[in-house]
């Protein structure tokens, strides 16, 4: 499949479900006070999830861009240095205000990775959370056996806040999540260390590609826990993951969403994509702050000296500092 035709096959999958296609938000967020940028598809949705609005339809899909280089997800430094974060990328979700919850999430997580990309299923990994004593939660028994009837129980992981325990920022609506983690490493490696091992562990081919959440909490100022007053649903799988793992690369930069632009980027620099480590570094900068900077002017920020003018001058003085210093642009 192309990146187009995995983008098409997700909206259509949560169609057929009877969910309401949204398009995605700008990037630039001028109406939250808590975020400066769009860092997650559910940020359209806030509202519904708070109560503070009536949700005009009770189930939802869409592809949302996203920014993730300041405040809570911050993915900078990491980017370009390795093959799978970016500072803006799209993230595919599934929205259930107050309607489906954790069995329908996570039975149709499956069904879409399994029968409609058909991802094999020996490569897949769930993780849910293991619970948290500061916030008196206990382990997801529920998401657990959910899972326990569709894979076995040593490809079910449990996981800390820190990985399990997902929230928009620092207040805002948030609740625990289950993630899907595949590993994209070769058989021989397989053979030599489990899968299971490396979830979570910054391993470039075990990575995450899908959060279910499952919305239940508002986290307050003083850090306490409301519950919501209704149950919601909140998905987000990251795209370009998603197209390496089907188009069976070793990176989302060799996927057909980046491969045009690095090779332009490898022409305008008389360097080949591969000759060295520190080139190539600076060629996956490149390509991944021009497409950020691109699509925030588009969605109207334009680079400056304060607030988030001053972020995207930052991604742009990143992009500059790496063409000039390794690959003499
Ligand atoms: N809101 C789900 C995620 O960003 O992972």
């Amino acid at each position: 499949m192309t990146s187009k035709e995995i983008r098409s096959a997700f909206i259509e999958f949560f169609k057929q479900k009877q969910h309401q296609f949204v398009p995605s938000a700008p990037i630039v967020n001028k109406d939250d006070p808590t975020l400066m940028f769009t860092n997650a598809g559910m940020n359209q949705f806030k509202d519904f999830f708070l109560g503070n609005k009536p949700a005009p339809y009770s189930r939802a899909a869409n592809s949302q861009k996203c920014l993730r280089v300041s405040g809570k997800h911050n993915d900078l430094e990491e980017v370009g240095l390795d093959t799978y974060h970016h500072t803006m990328f799209e993230m595919l979700g599934n929205w259930s205000f107050g309607d489906y919850f954790k069995q329908e999430a996570i039975a149709w997580a499956w069904e879409l990775l399994t029968e409609v990309y058909k991802l094999p299923q020996d490569r897949l990994y769930a993780s849910v959370f293991g619970g948290d004593e500061q916030d008196k939660l206990p382990v997801d028994q529920e998401a657990y056996d959910y899972w326990k009837g569709i894979i076995d129980e040593d490809r079910i992981l449990l996981g800390s806040k820190a990985d399990n325990f997902w929230e928009m920022g620092d207040t805002g609506p948030c609740g625990p999540c289950s993630e899907i983690h595949i590993d994209l490493r070769p058989q021989d490696e397989i053979d030599k260390t489990l899968g299971r091992k490396l979830v979570n562990q910054d391993h470039p081919l075990v990575v995450e590609i899908w959060n279910l959440v499952f919305m239940q909490f508002n986290r307050q100022a003083s850090g306490d826990l409301h519950s919501l007053s209704a149950k919601h649903i909140d998905t987000g799988m990251g795209f370009e993951r998603l197209a390496m793992a089907i188009q069976n690369k070793q990176s989302n930069y060799d996927t057909d969403v980046f491969s045009p632009l690095i090779e332009l980027v490898s022409q305008k620099a008389d360097v080949r994509y591969g000759d060295s480590r520190e080139t190539d570094i600076a060629i996956r900068v490149i390509v991944d702050h021009i497409r950020a900077i691109a699509f925030t002017i588009s969605d109207g920020q334009l680079p400056s000296n304060n607030k988030a003018g001053y972020v995207i001058r930052r991604i742009l003085r990143r992009a500059v500092r790496y063409g000039y210093t390794f690959l003499e642009l």
